[in-house]
């Protein structure tokens, strides 16, 4: 990630959100679509342009000096702790909200979801707009349920040049390649901290800080998004198999005539298209939504992913992949049964 960036977009894309317009951006986890928390009309278009239903809140981008006080109540020592200890970086809290935060940010939720970026360009804008004393709500720059973006050309693939987005600010590939980590610290006493979301930053992190570990969700009750089964899904079906199945699996498809997109990092056969990725959860993670859009652009019938391996640090993975594949198993079991009957 360069330090070097063209200040005087950032300046620009500071000044149309004061406006009112929406400005993609990029963060270290993946781009952004910007628009001023303090003004619903402008959330409001987030949502127009996403295709995404009004109840889901999206997260407030703060700069450092910013303060979690002017957009969060009753803020636990916790949550200061892990804000010390993580921001600026890829973790987002779930705060109670506090009085004067609008709705639109909050999904009509008694919470605010607050963030502060990492990335040189993102630490620019927040520190440009509205003297750094404003939020920006900004949820993935995609559409509802699609791949999220970790390029600005990816940005300009989902939205094109219809106006929708005033600008896209180009900070280059995201290093860390998916989602922020997500805490919920609004129900400590009752509930404890919960982790709604894993990412880069893990729970046994969170835990090394606040002295808990966070606990999964509750699956009955879901409140973000990015927890919907179907989500981060490319618009080709998606299967995940284990390394030793695939070999199989390919000279099938291929005999029944079936093109198959390969996402790997091991050893394996050629397929109709294919990226290797690193073998290490940050360089998965890193490549593995480009990936994802690559072979979704290859024209098979099937992206394939070596199913990776399932501890600690590839949980963010293995979760974005499931939910990727969410849907396609019907789908992809008939083409296997398709492909060796012929
Ligand atoms: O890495 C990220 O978090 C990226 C970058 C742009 O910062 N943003 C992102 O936003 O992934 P989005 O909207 O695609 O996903 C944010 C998730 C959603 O699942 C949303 O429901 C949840 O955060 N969320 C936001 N505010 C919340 C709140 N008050 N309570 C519960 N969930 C919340
Ligand atoms: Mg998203």
């Amino acid at each position: 990630m360069s330090e070097r960036f063209d200040q005087a977009a950032v300046i620009a894309a500071a000044r149309l959100l004061e406006q009112g317009r929406l400005v993609a951006f990029p963060t270290e986890t993946v781009y952004g679509l910007g628009a001023d928390a303090e003004n619903p009309a402008a959330v409001a278009s987030i949502y127009a342009a996403k295709g995404r239903p009004q109840d889901h809140p999206v997260i407030v981008h703060v700069a450092p000096e910013a303060g979690l006080d002017h957009w969060a109540a009753d803020v636990p020592p916790q949550a200061r702790a892990l804000a010390d200890a993580f921001w600026p970086g890829p973790l987002t809290m779930i705060l109670k909200r506090a009085p004067g935060i609008p709705d639109a940010v909050s999904g009509g939720q008694d919470t605010v979801g607050l963030r502060c970026p990492s990335h040189p360009v993102a630490l620019a804008l927040l520190r440009a707009f509205k003297g750094g004393r404003g939020g920006v709500a900004a949820p993935s720059a995609n559409k509802f349920g699609h791949v999220s973006p970790t390029t600005a050309q990816h940005v300009l693939d989902e939205f094109g040049a219809d106006g929708t987005v005033a600008m896209v600010l180009d900070g280059g590939q995201s290093q860390v390649g998916i989602e922020s980590t997500i805490v919920d610290l609004s129900r400590l006493a009752t509930h404890g901290p919960v982790l709604l979301r894993p990412g880069h930053i893990s729970a046994e992190a969170i835990a090394a800080v606040i002295g808990q570990l966070p606990a999964a969700p509750d699956v009955a009750a879901p409140r973000a998004s990015g927890t919907l089964e179907s989500h981060y899904a490319p618009h080709t079906p998606v299967a995940m198999q284990d390394r030793a199945l695939l070999p199989v699996t390919l000279a099938r498809m291929a005999a029944g005539g079936r093109k198959v997109a390969l996402i790997h990092y091991s050893d394996l056969p050629a397929a109709h298209a294919q990226v290797r990725l690193p073998a290490t959860p940050e360089g998965f993670a890193h490549a593995l939504y480009a990936a994802l859009r690559t072979m979704d652009g290859s024209g098979a019938d099937v992206i394939l992913v070596e199913a990776p391996p399932t501890g600690g640090s590839w949980l963010g993975v293995n979760d974005r992949l499931r939910r990727a594949a969410h849907g396609s198993t019907a789908v992809v079991q008939g083409l296997l049964d398709d492909s060796s009957r012929r």
